[in-house]
């Protein structure tokens, strides 16, 4: 096939990336983690600062406790990602509820589903949202024969799907284990496996109690957090948990770090890593904690599916062609792998949504490259990644989102990114049509090459498919 040469409009001297990724510097993971949980925060609904600050309790509970080095860092890691499999049921939930996944997510976080009178009580607040009870009961009525098997099912599919991710980014099984029962009750009455008493990981009851005091703190203050643990002691908690956290609860210091700004809590928790065991995320850790986080992103939506794999392959083989430093192709596969993470925030009603979206659906939307920005933003070495993924969306005649710059003022990593991003969404299926020809997607590239994308980017992308670097 032929797709015709480069567009001679910029020459290659005007291409040079700028350095973009964490080349120069250390990184610590316990920071680069702790910033990509924010994205685990947008995907459950939750204030920003949720996996920090459960976090922060778990730890005191562990330190109390006297667990050991090895058991503790297991433990901060689990805390930290606990939420890796949430993206994973979104689209279930939206589904399932016909409803905004991350506000019915928050909800049930707030409900003891265990209870009948409970359960149906956030059925009907949740099922078929905005559409007038008849409509919600009428939804409700339609799951009410699955009976709990739906929501074993959500639960299984997250706590499954997260111990996979944390194992991709080579945690210790102790992580992963607690991930996967993190919705277990001491009374064998939780999900996915019915586990009881100490049949459920040491872990695992750790995270469950801290996520939930966590979720009650935030919603509804300290008091009505504490009354929560001690109401459901021996039910969905281990007891003698509940005394320890009792017990921790009475520290002054404990309340005013949950309650400070994200930026202390997130030092707080950059000090609860034991010393001996932290680790420093080297190019391979980082490598695999991206990949890692795009199957978290792409997961979000059956449409996206593979979708940052595909921009950063797509990236990768522009970067190549345009003679980028070794480097740099690297930082541009990681810009591929991270730039929409910030979609995490976008309920599936909205992604997933078969017509047009409306003004207000389209707001939602474009916030996504501003959140990419500030949760990659957090990572000090990666502020030039940051700097990439907030301009996806950007145009060459300053006419995109979300800050509506013109991208020929920007250095080529930064015009490379969206040709990647646009081929790979038209060959891909969306919700309101099916996936694009290779001939297709680039004719229509082309013609809004110079003033939609930049052309030189466009050019390399063409000479690599030609080549068949890349399919
Ligand atoms: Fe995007
Ligand atoms: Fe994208």
């Amino acid at each position: 096939m032929r797709l015709g040469k480069p567009f001679p409009i910029w020459d290659k001297g005007s291409m040079n990336a700028a350095e973009v990724g964490p080349s120069r510097q250390t990184v610590r993971l316990s920071e680069l983690i702790g910033a990509l949980s924010k994205a685990l925060d947008l995907t459950e609904g939750v204030a920003f600062g949720h996996a920090l600050r459960s976090c922060l309790i778990g730890m005191r509970m562990a330190a109390v406790m006297g667990l050991g080095d090895e058991v503790r860092s297991a433990l901060f890691y689990a805390l930290l990602l606990k939420d890796s499999g949430c993206s994973s049921n979104a689209a279930m939930v939206q589904e399932m509820f016909l409803t905004d996944d991350l506000s019915a997510k928050h909800d049930l976080k707030m409900t003891d589903w265990t209870k009948p009178l409970q359960a149906v009580r956030y059925g009907l607040m949740v099922a078929g949202r905005g559409g007038g009870l008849m409509a919600r009961v009428r939804r409700l009525a339609a799951l009410a024969p699955g009976g709990l098997a739906p929501a074993k099912q959500l639960v299984a599919v997250r706590c499954t799907r997260g111990a996979e991710i944390v194992h991709m980014m080579s945690f210790p099984n102790q992580t992963a284990e607690a991930i996967r029962s993190l919705d277990e009750h001491w009374d064998g009455r939780g999900y996915p496996d019915g586990l009881k008493g100490e049949q459920i990981p040491l872990l695992a009851r750790i995270a469950c109690l801290s996520q939930t005091v966590e979720v009650f703190r935030a919603s509804a203050g300290p008091d009505a957090a504490l009354a929560m643990a001690r109401r459901r002691s021996g039910t969905w908690f281990d007891p003698a948990l509940v005394k320890v956290l009792l017990d921790v609860a009475k520290e002054d210091e404990f309340w005013r770090l949950l309650d400070a700004d994200r930026p202390v809590v997130m030092a707080a928790v950059s000090t609860l890593e034991p010393a001996e065991m932290a680790y420093i995320a080297d190019s391979d850790r980082i490598d695999k904690v991206a990949l890692a986080f795009a199957q978290i992103i792409d997961a979000k939506s059956p449409y996206t599916y593979r979708h940052s794999e595909g921009v950063a392959k797509y990236a990768v083989a522009i970067a190549q062609e345009l003679d980028f430093s070794p480097a740099q192709v690297r930082e541009m596969q990681l810009a591929g792998l991270l730039h929409d993470i910030g979609k995490l925030g976008v309920p599936n009603m909205i992604l997933d949504k078969a017509g047009p979206l409306t003004a207000e659906e389209r707001d939602v939307v474009r916030r996504h490259p501003r959140y990419s920005c500030e949760i990659l933003s957090e990572v000090e070495a990666f502020s030039g990644l940051a700097d990439v993924a907030a301009v996806h969306h950007e145009r060459i005649d300053g006419k995109g989102y979300y800050r509506g710059v013109a991208l020929s003022d920007y250095p080529a990593a930064h015009r490379t990114l969206p040709v990647a991003d646009i081929y790979e969404a038209l060959t891909a299926n969306r919700p309101y049509r099916e996936a694009m020809s290779q001939e297709a997607a680039v004719s229509l590239l082309r013609r809004d090459a110079g003033t939609g994308v930049c052309p030189h980017a466009l050019g390399a992308l063409e000479a690599a498919l030609e080549k068949g670097e890349v399919a």
